[in-house]
């Protein structure tokens, strides 16, 4: 189904946990701030993922807070699996990825993404406040091994972490990870002084790069192979038009309701309260894709 903008749905990105185990100073909350302790089960998430696949979804993503301090994570993974859905990934900060890793591919799950702005353990603690890095990089490894690749480091580029950009595109490639580099979205006022503008950095990497692609449809990201074979990708969300015309994705809160944008909490669909009274879901994605349009406009 398309959107009154034309845009396709394909990716479905499903936050099955408000708590973290992190407390990252920037941290956008996917979202949504709410805390009324209404929490989907794995059940009630598997049912309204599979109904997303009447609508275009073929892409999940599971997100949080941290995502894999649901003990049920592999149930919700299993609950998720469905032959149109076609990848099933996780953003994870990697603290319990090291002990998960074999069972969350057992389960199902495709492959996952790393939040990593740092390997320096001292800069890591100050921007998680009570993160050890060390783990984060026993657990990316782990999961290369397991095979849930391709396995994606998210840098958030911030002034306070920038310089540490090297020594992370050397840890990707060595191990074999795809970097993504996400522009910081301050906000609040206080965060605005951690904006670092990407845009030199991107021209940097577009020279040494032996092969850029241009990734249609999710939000025109653009995707770098250098000649070491490290591959480099940008999110660029702030004030680009761009990327919301290009945007596929709709997303499910903790709480179950439908949000149409990252970046709004105005326009929710609860979906979870007519589920639970035996309704048919379908009319709620229709409403929550109706209500999509992009936030930044042309
Ligand atoms: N701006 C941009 N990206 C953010 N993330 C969290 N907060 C922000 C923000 N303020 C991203 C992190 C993390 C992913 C889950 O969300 O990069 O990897």
């Amino acid at each position: 189904m398309r959107d009154k903008f034309g845009r396709e749905i394909g990716s479905f990105r499903i936050s099955i946990t408000n708590k973290c185990n992190l407390n990252c100073f920037y941290c956008h909350k996917e979202g949504h701030n709410s805390n009324n302790g209404r929490y989907m089960t794995a059940e009630e998430i598997g049912l309204i993922a599979k109904t997303s696949t009447k609508f275009g979804v073929r892409k999940v993503k599971i997100s949080g807070g941290e995502p894999l301090l649901r003990k049920d994570i592999c149930e919700i993974i299993e609950n998720i699996k469905d032959e149109k859905i076609k990848d099933i990934s996780l953003t994870t900060n990697g603290i319990l990825l090291e002990n998960l890793a074999d069972k969350l591919k057992d389960a199902g799950l495709d492959r996952v993404n790393v939040s990593l702005d740092t390997l320096n353990p001292e800069l890591y603690k100050k921007i998680t406040k009570f993160g050890d890095v060390n783990k984060v990089v026993n657990g990316i490894k782990r999961a290369i091994e397991e095979e849930l690749t391709p396995l994606k480091v998210n840098f958030l580029a911030m002034s306070i972490n920038i310089k540490e950009l090297p020594e992370i595109m050397e840890f990707c490639r060595d191990v074999g990870a795809i970097l993504q580099i996400i522009e910081f979205i301050p906000l609040k006022e206080g965060l605005k002084k951690y904006y670092y503008d990407i845009s030199s950095i991107e021209n940097e990497i577009k020279e040494k790069a032996d092969k850029v692609i241009t990734r249609k449809f999710m939000q025109n990201r653009r995707k770098y192979i250098l000649d070491d074979g490290l591959e480099v990708e940008f999110v660029r969300p702030m004030d680009n038009s761009e990327f919301c015309m290009h945007c596929t994705r709709i997303r499910l809160t903790y709480d179950g309701y439908l949000k149409p944008c990252l970046l709004r909490d105005d326009n929710l669909v609860d979906i979870l309260t007519p589920l639970r009274r035996g309704e048919n879901l379908e009319p709620y994605f229709i409403e929550c894709i109706n209500r999509r349009e992009p936030y930044f406009k042309l």
